[in-house]
């Protein structure tokens, strides 16, 4: 049976880098879970489908395509054989996407694909639910989180670098805050530390220090030098 690393935590917190190297070192696949929403999200606005609306998005759930396949070490995603890239990172999917992923269909469908990804090896896989609700009965379970404002730091500067937007530290603080309040509070599967998780608070941390803290926890059968 393939091993999964859960990961959960709220946007900023240093998932993405965090989960990639811990997916290097143990040779298991990174799976990026908030891309599934960001694609759905991005489907749907290029439809014209009403992101507010949870009818309207719960009957487009289903017709969205989506091919998820291992790829240099992670699990990349294909919408009509194209990779969607940066185009699911704007500031537009940012405002929407947290709305999407309310909606039950959505999480249903998305649960299901990750269930599925084990198909394809050990996974290392960031969300929100992961913990909770994907895949609750692993036995290496993290909560990640930090201060807003640490969180913020490092989102606008990624931006900036990626070239996707150029928002100020507050706007990006803002937009973060709002995500955090719709996916902490919203009925399906919301995000909060399972019990049982390892939290760690990278505020102080460097990457470095968050992807040890990590390892150390795993279950020792698990380690890279076992
Ligand atoms: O991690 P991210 O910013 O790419 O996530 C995009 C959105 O999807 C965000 O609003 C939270 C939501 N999400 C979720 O509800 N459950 C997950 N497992 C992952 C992301």
């Amino acid at each position: 049976m393939s091993k999964v690393i859960a990961i959960d935590g709220p946007s900023g917190a240093g998932k993405s880098s965090v989960s990639r190297i811990v997916g290097e070192r143990l040779g298991f696949l990174h799976v990026d879970s908030g891309a599934l929403y960001r694609i759905m999200t991005w489907q749907a606005l290029a439809r014209g489908v009403e992101t507010s609306d949870p009818e309207a998005v719960a009957a487009f759930a289903p017709t969205v395509e989506i091919e998820c396949r291992p790829e240099n070490g992670a699990i990349a995603y294909y919408v009509g054989g194209e990779k969607p890239g940066d185009r699911i990172r704007t500031p537009e999917i940012n405002a929407h996407a947290s709305q999407v992923a309310t909606v039950k269909a959505v999480r249903e469908r998305i649960t299901a694909l990750l269930r599925g990804m084990t198909q394809y090896g050990d996974l290392v896989v960031e969300g929100r639910d992961i913990t909770t609700a994907v895949f609750p009965d692993s036995p290496a379970r993290f909560y990640l989180t930090a201060s807003a404002e640490a969180r913020a730091r490092r989102r606008q500067k990624e931006e900036v670098e990626k070239g996707i937007a150029n928002q100020s530290a507050e706007s990006v603080k803002a937009s973060l805050l709002a995500r955090d309040a719709i996916d902490s509070t919203r009925k399906y599967a919301p995000l909060r530390k399972a019990d049982g998780a390892v939290e760690i608070d990278s505020s102080d941390l460097t990457l470095e220090q968050v992807v040890e803290t990590v390892l150390a926890a795993l279950p020792s059968e698990w380690s890279p030098n076992s």
